[in-house]
């Protein structure tokens, strides 16, 4: 009978499509990748799940202000993420979206069941409330005392809200943590969790909100959805059909093996996560495992700091490959990392063109050269090849041990081990003095058969941090094969394969003229910015429909004494005849708007300008320096008094 494959199951946090994503969102799901990749390759059967968290008021706020529905806004961000992660060569198994039927039902159950049995109760939620942003914040969330997104005063406010009773729990989880020290990953955060939150007691979370309707509803009453951490939390049982009538998925993966996550969302996922699946009688998650932040410019990266690095430029300059080695072998798992440009071109040129690239490039054309590209058989062995055998042989165990601990920079360390004694090999072998000696043909051959059979280990291991680097790798070798039963031994490759010399994997970045370059398309960037006044605070639909536009037809105008910018118009607004003031009588003579079809503020507020009645304002763009000007128009025939909105 065949024996069952041991399963392994990951997961990375559900995105927000409101998060712009960066490369430092990236990272999470590039490090989940390489560990799925990694655990098929070993004979796991991987499930691998990420997707999106796509609820909530920020979401509903955004989709309105853009004139669509949440689900449609949502709909169109999701699209992008996939299409990021398809860059990115992300292997997921399932992408789960929050608003999927099958996980909006079942996280409804979820509810329903954790309140009929006592866990959730009703009550009132006190919060800072920004009523243009209808939006509550907590104290922590203020900025400067004033709303974060607006900036407006805040006021205090109370809604109804079911809460959890977290504290019902908070001693089971203590004994839990302390019996199971793997369970919070890396140690040191498991101490903060636990003297920092736990121990000085744990506060009932909201799961419920009545100000906002974009969430799952709440079955037994209807004004509330499901607010945050019940909805996004319960995504790792829901996508393998918990609560639903097909369970199998579920009976074979859970509990997760790993839930690897940043750092600012620990607590969600070792304090809400295991109080919620202990209210269920579900198994805890094996390990949840937080890792640290990719920092830029000694801070977080972040839109308004303009410092953002975008993993789909940095791709089109360096490729997929290079950013993915760069995060998973430079970042100290676990800790937080810098990103510079330099640094980033730097390991290219030193760990990717120099020792990987190399090595490929010298070993293909000397088999080429000496052998007209077929590889020799290894006839003529002699001592001094056993100290890379036996590294290549060892290197699998080595990196299979690091991937099970996630340290993924170790990882690569010990496969660049080998690469370069694979490189130090060509140096005390000397292939092309061998090439001169006819009697050492065979000699020669066994070199060669010796780096082909190296590299083909190497290009295997990579495979789940650089798969088509890998590729391409077996492509020059002429090999297929890409297991891990292949790198058990050192005679994967069979004499007489044709090697096929490709293009250069890596090429060598001029590190100088690179920066300079980046630094350009920076500063275009910014003076693209620059050159605009600053956009206004932002304002909602309902705030843009208080202004009422409308199409006017100039009847007559002139100019008015002693007033030398101002021009006096009478407009027809459908019927209605009003007088507006206007500044431009520099850059309008008046017979040249006689008869024009300008848009009017019409619900302005009546002034007297140089003693005359202005009723609205004519609409203008004009340059910064105000050097010119044109009126508003419109580019066809519509009748006086059209709305413009
Ligand atoms: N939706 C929640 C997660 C719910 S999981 C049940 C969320 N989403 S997020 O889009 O804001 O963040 C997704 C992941 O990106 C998180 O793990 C977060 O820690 C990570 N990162 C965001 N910026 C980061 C860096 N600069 N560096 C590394 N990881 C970062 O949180």
């Amino acid at each position: 009978m065949c024996e069952e494959k041991k399963t392994f199951y990951i997961t990375t946090p559900i995105y927000y499509p409101s998060a712009n994503l960066h490369i430092g969102n990236t990272y999470t799901t590039v490090a989940a990748d390489a560990i799925a990749r990694f655990k098929r390759l070993s004979g796991y059967d991987v499930m691998f799940l990420t997707g999106t968290d796509e609820h909530g008021q920020k979401i509903q706020r955004i989709a309105s202000e853009n004139g669509v529905t949440p689900k449609e806004y949502v709909d169109k961000i999701v699209a992008g993420i996939k299409d990021l992660w398809e860059l990115m060569n992300i292997s997921y198994d399932k992408f789960i979206r929050t608003t999927d039927d099958y996980h909006v039902k079942a996280v409804q159950d979820i509810f329903t069941k954790l309140y009929e049995q006592g866990d959730i109760y009703k009550d009132s939620y006190e919060g800072w409330y920004c009523t243009p942003c209808e939006s509550f914040w907590t104290e922590t969330q203020l900025v400067e005392e004033k709303c974060p997104d607006c900036g407006r005063a805040v006021e205090k406010a109370k809604e109804e809200a079911y809460f959890f009773k977290m504290s019902k729990y908070a001693e089971r989880l203590i004994e839990y943590i302390e019996a199971n020290p793997e369970f919070i990953q890396p140690e040191s955060r498991k101490n903060e969790m636990v003297n920092n939150f736990l121990k000085p007691g744990l506060q009932d979370l909201c799961v419920s909100r009545t100000s906002f309707d974009w969430g799952i509803p709440v079955e037994f009453d209807k004004g509330h959805v499901v607010y945050v951490w019940i909805d996004a939390l319960s995504n790792y049982i829901t996508a393998l059909g918990y609560g639903d009538k097909n369970t199998h998925l579920y009976e074979k993966y859970w509990p997760a093996d790993v839930h690897l996550i940043g750092k600012d969302i620990l607590r969600f996922h070792t304090i809400y996560w295991p109080i919620m699946l202990m209210a269920l009688d579900l198994p805890l998650p094996k390990q949840v495992f937080g890792h640290g932040w990719l920092l830029v410019d000694g801070g977080k990266m972040s839109k308004s700091k303009g410092n953002v690095v975008d993993p789909v430029i940095l791709s089109e300059h360096f490729g997929v490959d290079a950013i993915r080695y760069y995060l998973l072998r430079e970042i100290p798992f676990g800790s937080d990392g810098v990103f510079t440009n330099e640094t980033f071109i730097k390991k290219i040129n030193s760990d990717l063109a120099n020792d990987l690239g190399n090595l490929v490039s010298r070993t293909v054309t000397m088999i080429e050269k000496y052998f007209d590209g077929v590889i020799p058989a290894p006839t003529a062995t002699e001592s001094i090849d056993n100290e890379l055998i036996k590294l290549a042989l060892e290197t699998p165990d080595l990196v299979e041990k690091s991937v099970d601990d996630f340290k993924l920079p170790e990882a690569l360390s010990h496969i660049w081990t080998l690469i370069g004694r694979a490189n130090k090999y060509i140096d005390e072998t000397t292939p092309w003095i061998l090439a001169k000696e006819e009697d050492k043909k065979e000699r020669l051959g066994t070199v060669l058969y010796n780096l082909a059979e190296a590299l083909r280990i190497t290009s295997v291991l990579i495979s789940p941090f650089l798969p088509d680097t890998s590729d391409k790798i077996r492509e020059q070798l002429g090999v297929e094969i890409c297991t891990w039963d292949s790198v058990a031994s050192f005679d994967g490759i069979s004499a007489g394969t044709k090697v096929k010399k490709g293009q250069i994997i890596f090429p060598r970045i001029d590190v100088e003229a690179k920066l300079l370059e980046l630094e350009a398309l920076k500063k275009e960037d910014q003076e693209e910015i620059q050159s605009m006044e600053p956009i206004k605070p932002e304002i909602t639909i309902e705030d843009f429909e208080k202004v009422d536009l409308r199409v006017v037809k100039v009847l007559e105008c002139e100019a008015i004494k002693g007033a030398k910018k101002l021009l006096k118009l009478k407009v027809d607004l459908g019927g209605e005849e009003r007088q507006v003031v206007s500044g431009i009588a520099k850059y309008y003579k008046p017979e040249d708007l006689v008869g024009k079809s300008v848009v009017l503020v019409a619900n302005l507020k009546p002034v007297k300008l140089r003693g005359e009645l202005s009723q609205g304002m004519i609409l203008a763009a004009s340059t910064d320096d105000d050097s010119n000007l044109f009126t508003v128009s419109i580019p066809g025939e519509l009748p006086t008094g059209s709305q413009v909105r």
